[in-house]
């Protein structure tokens, strides 16, 4: 298994970061641009760094398969609940450098905030390549640091991050990328702070309330990183 890459927030509060991903781009502006790259009607597909799942039964309305991959397993059980009873999806608890499974399984990989973070992926890369399918694709979806409200609070709580330095991990390894426009969007004020705690550490997370008393959500830029092979 690669190594597992430590989530506090989503592997802590599993219930909030569910109200998180609820809030997360409701105008599907990641998955426009996802499938105009590549739409997965049909397709066979993986969520690697699947968590608890949220995404499967999304991708399974059009998918012919789904696949989640998850490396911690308490998270691996909370997605195999969440598709019991969906014959199209299964979860394997691996982690994405041994996805486990034949060579060109798939067509389409997905990673939403998860393992692909730049420097040191290379063995999730390498197995990108032995799974995905010639004509596949591969997408990751990650934080662009560079822009955004979101952004600003992403830098100034994690000021070691190089968002240049993980622009040009990516430029080498030759995937393109999509900057995208979304919206972090939460149904009340007690949602936004309950999810602004398990994405900050408490002196981030309470200046960020501080200085945005009023609101429920903010925009947010990301890069969709991708690949087709
Ligand atoms: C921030 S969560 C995102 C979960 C999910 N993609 C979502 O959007 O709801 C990151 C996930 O990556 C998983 N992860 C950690 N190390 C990994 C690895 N080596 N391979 C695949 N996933 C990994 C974590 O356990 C966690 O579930």
């Amino acid at each position: 298994m690669s190594e597992v890459i430590p989530s506090p927030n989503i592997w802590g509060s599993p219930d909030v970061y569910e109200v998180e991903n609820r809030g997360v781009d409701r105008d599907h502006v990641i998955e426009s641009a996802m499938r105009s790259v590549l739409d997965w009607a049909g397709a066979d597909v993986v969520d690697i760094g699947c968590g608890t799942g949220y995404h499967l039964p999304y991708f399974a309305r059009d998918a012919r398969s789904v696949v989640g991959v998850e490396p911690h397993p308490p998270l691996a059980e909370l997605a195999r609940q969440r598709v019991a009873g969906m014959p199209s999806c299964s979860v394997r608890e691996e982690g994405a450098a041994a996805v486990g499974v034949g060579d060109g399984s798939f067509d389409v990989a997905h990673a939403r905030w998860a393992y692909f973070f730049g420097p040191g992926c290379e063995p999730g890369l390498a197995e990108l390549d032995r799974v995905v399918r010639p004509g596949g694709a591969a997408f990751v979806i990650d934080n662009d640091a560079t822009r955004s409200t979101f952004g600003q609070w992403f830098r100034r709580a994690l000021p070691s991050y190089d968002p240049r330095a993980v622009e040009r991990f990516w430029e080498r390894q030759g995937w393109r990328r999509e900057r995208l426009d979304i919206r972090w969007d939460f149904d009340s004020r007690a949602d936004f702070e309950a999810v602004v705690g398990i994405e900050f550490a408490p002196e981030h997370a309470d200046l960020i309330l501080a200085e945005h008393p009023d609101a429920t959500g903010v925009d947010y830029a990301v890069n969709l990183w991708w690949r087709r092979y």
